[in-house]
């Protein structure tokens, strides 16, 4: 059986007060929760202080990007040890935004996701075709894209420890949402392509997300499939109270 994962993608938002308000009130909610596993990726200048207020508690704690480099000349950007030292334990890499406005690519993500599991953050990699490629009859060939690209050079035993979130473009911070069944497909089509490259075990034990417009609302019906394995939240993860519900929302 695959653990259920619901992580929380703040983005940019929150200042440090806020931040530790909001995870103050998540934890006042989800305290009883032990079968499921809780994230929350609060923007970087907030990750130390809610790293505090969560402790060693059910909600763990993830970052939302990295470089690649142990360290070095590379200004305005933190290295996956900066994260590991502060208590992050998860880190969410080729964000369908930044892809789109970091001009962050296959490679990169590749180059990310080896340096992530160098230092034993858990990757959370984000896959996922556009409006456009969707209507194109194009979404399996942009998802194998995204996923034999970050994968490039890795092992089975190397991706143990990794996590997908499959997250159409075209339904994050939209409102529209794939259909359960849709979602549910191209997870299907992601373990199907997964066993044929990577082997029968990986395919069945690795997680994935389903991410885009997820809410109190209909995370249950997408949540039930049996190919989601989780939910990567933006907007609704910014609310204590709707973001406690879809990870109750978990049967
Ligand atoms: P959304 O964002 O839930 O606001 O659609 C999801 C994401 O970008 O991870």
């Amino acid at each position: 059986m695959r653990r259920a994962i619901i992580a929380g993608n703040w983005k940019m938002h929150k200042t440090g007060p806020e931040a530790v308000q909001l995870a103050k009130e998540l934890l006042n909610r989800v305290s009883d929760v032990s079968n499921i596993e809780i994230v929350v990726c609060p923007p970087f200048t907030a990750l130390e202080s809610v790293a505090w207020v969560l402790g060693e508690g059910p909600v763990k704690i993830g970052a939302q990007n990295m470089h690649w480099a142990d360290e070095g000349a590379y200004t305005g950007e933190v290295a996956a040890k900066m994260l590991l030292t502060i208590g992050c334990r998860y880190v969410i890499l080729g964000h369908s935004e930044r892809r789109a406005h970091f001009g962050e690519s296959n490679s990169i993500v590749n180059k990310k996701l080896k340096a992530a599991l160098a230092t034993s953050l858990v990757p959370i990699v984000c896959v996922g075709e556009k409006l456009g490629e969707r209507e194109k009859g194009q979404t399996e060939a942009v998802v194998q894209g995204h996923v034999v690209g970050a994968f490039e050079g890795l092992s089975p035993a190397d991706l143990q420890s990794v996590i997908l979130a499959y997250e159409p473009v075209w339904a994050i911070g939209t409102g529209k949402t794939a259909s359960p069944e849709q979602a549910n497909e191209v997870h299907a089509f992601i373990r199907d392509l997964l066993k044929k490259s990577f082997g029968e075990s990986l395919a069945r034990d690795i997680r994935i997300q389903y991410g885009g417009s997820v809410k109190p609302e209909n995370a249950a019906s997408l949540l039930s499939q049996p190919e989601i394995d989780g939910a990567l939240v933006g907007g609704a993860s910014l609310d204590a109270e709707s973001f406690s519900q879809i990870i109750k929302a978990v049967t």
